[in-house]
């Protein structure tokens, strides 16, 4: 069995009556894609807020590469290597893509441009946000020129996911990346998430099963803020009471 890179234990969250999140435990392998499925309502968005700190959890404890993440900030997260990609994307539509980079890459790593003189350093940005882009298929003048906001719904998602990328994360979470896709940008953004798998680990919420048998090493499925199974897709497909409650007779 590999190390763990990234582990969540008996977390929970309450919502008033509703137990969103009832005593999760989930963990990610290096250079693992684990997919995290489950029906509308189940609390998938809900455990990735309290995974990447934007939600404070009631009880449990979160690891990441060793070190115990439960009490940090969100920010903080980020600058320990993990990053997540936003459900509703997190751009500044009215800037370029290429600024967007910029922005992203100069956040991060703002220190590092402090060496050059002025004009050496708006040129290295340049050049890393460039190859930032092109990391997530965003090339071409017309497209890195262009304001965000104007770029098709795929493109949009995959600056996002470039955004993420420019902390050089460990970990990376995507929650849905590939809601509102065509067929092609689907196509594309497994292709890319395979890619990014070999330097990083990977949570992936995705409701495209398609995708998920696709990429992932193991799934988890919840239900009701449970893990009712975690296991190969050959494991969760043929479990029977995962195709009870969930995938129904859609893989039979
Ligand atoms: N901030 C909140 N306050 C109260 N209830 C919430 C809040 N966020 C989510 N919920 C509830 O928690 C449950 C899980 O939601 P969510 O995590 O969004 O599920 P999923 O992402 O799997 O669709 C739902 O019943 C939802 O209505
Ligand atoms: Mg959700």
């Amino acid at each position: 069995m590999r190390k763990t890179l990234f582990s969540a234990t008996g977390l929970v969250k309450q919502f008033h009556e509703l137990r969103a999140t009832d005593n999760v435990d989930i963990d990610v392998k290096p250079n693992e894609v684990h997919a995290l499925i489950g029906p509308n309502g189940a609390g998938k968005s809900t455990l990735v807020n309290l995974l990447s700190g934007l939600l404070p959890v009631d009880a449990g404890r979160i690891v990441l590469d060793g070190r115990d993440i439960t009490s940090l900030s969100a920010h903080q997260r980020v600058r320990a290597g993990l990053s997540r990609c936003f459900q509703v994307t997190n751009l500044f539509k009215q800037s370029s893509t290429l600024d967007n980079l910029r922005l992203a890459i100069q956040a991060h790593e703002g220190n590092n441009f402090r060496l050059f003189g002025k004009r050496d350093a708006e040129q290295a940005l340049t050049t890393q946000a460039i190859a930032l882009g092109a990391r997530v298929g965003l090339v071409g003048d017309a497209v890195l020129q262009a304001p965000a906001g104007s770029l098709p719904h795929g493109a949009q998602r995959q600056l996002d996911i470039a955004l993420a990328l420019a902390a050089r994360p460990k970990v990376l979470l995507l929650d849905e990346p590939m809601a509102g896709m065509g067929p092609d940008e689907s196509a594309r953004t497994v292709e890319l998430i395979r890619k990014l798998r070999q330097d990083m680990a990977v949570l992936l919420i995705e409701h495209d099963m398609d995708a998920v048998f696709q990429l992932a090493d193991r799934i988890s499925v919840l239900v009701y803020g449970k893990v009712l199974a975690t296991g190969t897709v050959e494991q969760i497909r043929s479990n029977p009471r995962v195709q009870e409650v969930y995938l129904g007779t859609e893989t039979a």
